[in-house]
């Protein structure tokens, strides 16, 4: 025999030493265990030898057969390992990192103040309605008791169109949609974008944004408008507020009221924010006027009700101490991310 096992086993030690890929393995593996390999070429010379010898050779032939096997397997079960580990650390990624590098967004100071008084009225059984901004003079002026050359017209100056569709003004005339599509008792509120033809400075501008509230029912008096209107300020302003009513023009109601809020920076002392008077004017609102009722198709014998319209930008503005409006509506985000509640 011109190889001995122990040259057989030493070669294969040191051969499967060297592996470091699986097609290596496989390769010694024939080389060492198939058909023709080392461990067959023992086998072969059986024919030629003693009983006796052929039993040693036997048991040396399985011996190695069984060693190899177990070796080879090991070896594999080691490559795949490292393999895996390899994969592991080309192919990771982190499932938490977001793929597209957005900044997060934040919600604009307007549209927190409408949320919040949105999320008020829903809670006290009030429905959020939604109105056009190219609106008729029918439903911006004539439903809402302002005639045609009512001089109250010239205090809403606004944008018309040629086929005589206008920018709406106010989001009064959600008021007359509403009662047309709803019937009493009714509770609703809309908020909006309004415009208006104004020159723009720190305080006015040709759009901006207000918040219509109205309530029907049998029996509804001036004492609900104020309830009404103080828990919305103090959902807003998040404090208990005192707020005070004084006469105020609007055709659409009568009483027509401008309510005051007692001024929070310096409590009705007078301070720079409400310029030395102690109070802050805020909503204009009043009792529902009987014409606006019938142009609602509701029979102003049976039913009554209050209205308000506020200014959201105001109340941003109060809210989040803003000095300016045009930065409101500027579409810089790095403004309005100051005030970002994710
Ligand atoms: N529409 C009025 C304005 O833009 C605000 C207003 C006043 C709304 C009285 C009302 C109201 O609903 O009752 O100046």
């Amino acid at each position: 025999m011109e190889k001995n096992f122990k040259q057989v086993e030493n070669a294969f030690r040191q051969k499967l030493q060297e592996v470091s890929e699986m097609k290596e393995l496989e390769d010694i593996k024939v080389q060492f265990l198939g058909k023709k390999g080392e461990l067959a070429q023992f086998m072969k010379q059986l024919k030629e030898l003693s009983n006796e010898k052929k039993a040693e050779i036997g048991k040396g032939v399985n011996r190695l057969k069984v060693l190899f096997q177990e070796k080879i397997d090991l070896h594999r079960e080691e490559l795949k390992q490292q393999d895996y580990k390899q994969r592991m650390q080309k192919e990771w990624i982190d499932v938490t990192t977001d793929p597209y590098q957005t900044e997060p967004g934040s919600w604009h100071p307007v549209s927190l103040v409408q949320q919040k008084l949105e999320d008020s009225f829903m809670a006290m059984g009030f429905q959020v309605l939604d109105g056009p901004h190219i609106e008729t003079e029918y439903y911006n002026f004539e439903a809402l008791n302002i005639a045609a050359h009512h001089p109250a017209r010239d205090m809403q100056d606004t944008f018309y169109f040629e086929d005589g569709h206008l920018l709406r003004t106010h989001t009064s005339p959600i008021q007359i949609r509403g009662m047309e599509k709803l019937t009493p008792p009714l509770r609703i509120v809309g908020p909006g974008k309004v415009f208006r033809c104004e020159r723009t400075d720190a305080s006015h501008d040709s759009c901006f944004h207000q918040f219509e509230g109205m309530m029907i029912d049998k029996d509804i008096s001036v004492a609900h408008l104020i309830y009404f209107m103080k828990t919305m300020l103090g959902e807003i302003f998040e404090s208990d507020v005192e707020v005070r009513l004084r006469p105020g023009y609007f055709p659409f109601v009568e009483p027509g009221f401008e309510l005051d809020m007692r001024c929070l920076l310096c409590g009705g002392k007078g301070c720079k924010f409400c310029k030395k008077v102690g109070w802050i004017e805020l909503i204009g609102c009043g009792m529902v006027h009987p014409n606006v009722l019938k142009a609602g198709r509701i029979d102003p014998t049976v039913y009554s009700g209050f209205a308000f319209g506020i200014g959201m930008d105001r109340l941003a503005m109060m809210k989040y101490d803003i000095t300016d409006i045009r930065p409101l509506h500027g579409g810089n985000l790095s403004f309005t991310r100051c005030f970002a509640v994710q």
